[in-house]
């Protein structure tokens, strides 16, 4: 599916370094649209949508956002009135593609189709991580469409890094007081429950050979 984006056309803009708290709640956002009308609502807005539709293909996925508007997203909803051999193919590359375990993809439009890679890795203590955002545009800017872009560059760095960074953070501090025994994510929150059920598969397989099994059989080891 991801051949669809034809990425090696696609043309570098711009990289940004984005620090932030444990690696693992810096990535938990990408799969979670629970908190787009809340954290988001003066980016985003109050009113988006907050239902995300999970295709999982082993342990990656990818979220499509519920909404009335087949142009802009492949939301079932609208998609079922229309005959398969007809979906317009361009939606349906629209959404966050999470590639297991750190990466996510996530494409915009705004002048030019926008993609955004965010790799996010361990720092140098278990409270610090580092995401590294790059920026791809679908063609070469022209002087029309480079301000739309770069607004969007700048947009979309403000909400991961002053918000979604900035909370993860918070859930730092919180977990880390202790007086949390334990976290429970929720049933509109299935992708991560998914990805902690991979990743709690991985770090308990023993060998290769456990991971291939593990691979095989859809994320369990038996
Ligand atoms: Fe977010």
């Amino acid at each position: 599916m991801l051949e669809g984006f034809n990425l090696k056309s696609w043309k570098f803009h711009e990289q940004r370094l984005l620090e932030g708290a444990n690696w693992k709640l810096a990535f938990d956002a990408h799969m979670d649209f629970y908190h787009l009308p809340i954290l988001h609502k003066e980016t985003f807005g109050p009113t988006i949508s907050n239902l995300a539709q999970y295709y999982f293909q082993g342990p990656h996925q990818r979220l499509g956002l519920m909404s009335e508007n087949s142009v802009e997203q492949d939301s079932l909803q609208t998609l079922k009135s229309i005959p398969p051999n007809e979906w317009p193919l361009e939606p349906m590359l629209f959404g966050e593609w999470i590639i297991f375990p750190n990466v996510s993809l996530n494409c915009f439009k705004a002048g030019e189709r926008i993609m955004v890679i965010s790799q996010v890795l361990p720092g140098d203590t278990p409270e610090s991580s580092i995401t590294i955002q790059t920026f791809l545009t679908e063609k070469p800017t022209n002087d029309d469409t480079l301000p739309q872009v770069q607004e969007l560059v700048e947009f979309i760095g403000k909400v991961v890094g002053e918000e979604d960074l900035a909370m993860s953070r918070k859930q730092q501090a919180a977990l880390s007081s202790g007086l949390i025994p334990e976290v429970l994510f929720g049933r509109n929150e299935y992708g991560l429950q998914e990805y902690y059920r991979w990743l709690g598969g991985c770090l308990s397989a023993h060998d290769d050979q456990e991971l291939n099994m593990l691979f095989k059989n859809g994320g369990h080891i038996s």
